[in-house]
């Protein structure tokens, strides 16, 4: 596939088909985590791959409860019809266990370094050394004809998702990414900004292209 056409139609699926996703194409996708960088080169990136029915229906019992305060939080009135985008996630959360492949993201905490964790903001800088190798499975899913979404609500129950998969105590969790054949076509335009609103000259606010 055309490097652009994997890019700029990498969106979020919210409907799988239950068809099985063949080990040597699943294999395909994760390797291409391992060419993501990462800070120092540590790779302390893991994957999870969790197909075992009960697993995966634990899972989705711990994500739709988390999924249902965010919904409540983001102003849906309850009985009231969802906008879009909230009722295809919301498809996906009831749905997650029917999903062929559920990966949880994990990372060794010893392979990050928080350059930033002394400024009085939000840290993000360790999560640089985990999300370029999701981004790469993302576009590699794409690639193979299959649909992923990138979730991180499940990481607000960590303690109870490491100890349904027996994650060791110094490794974290950073994403749950659903994965399988979509339902839908894959979309042929993602509602993104234009590159003048994201993309800065010599200064903030001055363009970058004249
Ligand atoms: C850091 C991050 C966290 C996300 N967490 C969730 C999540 O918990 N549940 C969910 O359904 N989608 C989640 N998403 C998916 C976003 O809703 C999706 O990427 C966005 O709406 C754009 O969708 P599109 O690529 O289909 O246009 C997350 C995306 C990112 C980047």
């Amino acid at each position: 596939m055309d490097f652009r056409e994997v890019i700029e139609t990498t969106g979020a699926c919210r409907h799988y088909r239950p068809d099985p996703v063949p080990d040597e194409v699943l294999a395909r996708v994760l390797d291409a985590a391992r060419w993501a960088p990462t800070g120092g080169n540590r790779q302390g990136v893991r994957f999870l791959v969790v197909r075992d029915p009960a697993r995966k229906t634990a899972l989705r019992d711990l994500y739709v409860p988390l999924w249902e305060q965010y919904v409540q939080r983001a102003g849906a009135r309850p009985g009231a019809p969802l906008p879009k985008l909230i009722a295809a996630a919301d498809h996906m959360a009831r749905h997650l266990d029917e999903v062929p492949v559920l990966l949880v993201v994990c990372a060794q905490l010893g392979d990050l370094l928080a350059t930033d964790r002394h400024l009085d903001r939000l840290s993000v800088v360790g999560g640089g050394s985990i999300y370029p190798a999701v981004q790469n499975v993302l576009l590699a899913a794409r690639a193979e004809g299959l649909g992923t979404a990138l979730t991180t609500l499940l990481c607000a129950v960590e303690p109870q998702v490491k100890q349904l998969l027996a994650i060791p105590a110094d490794v974290l969790t950073a994403a749950l990414v659903p994965l399988g054949f979509p339902v839908q076509p894959f979309p042929r335009r993602l509602a993104r900004r234009p590159l003048t609103d994201i993309c800065f000259g010599d200064a903030w606010g001055e363009p970058a292209f004249r």
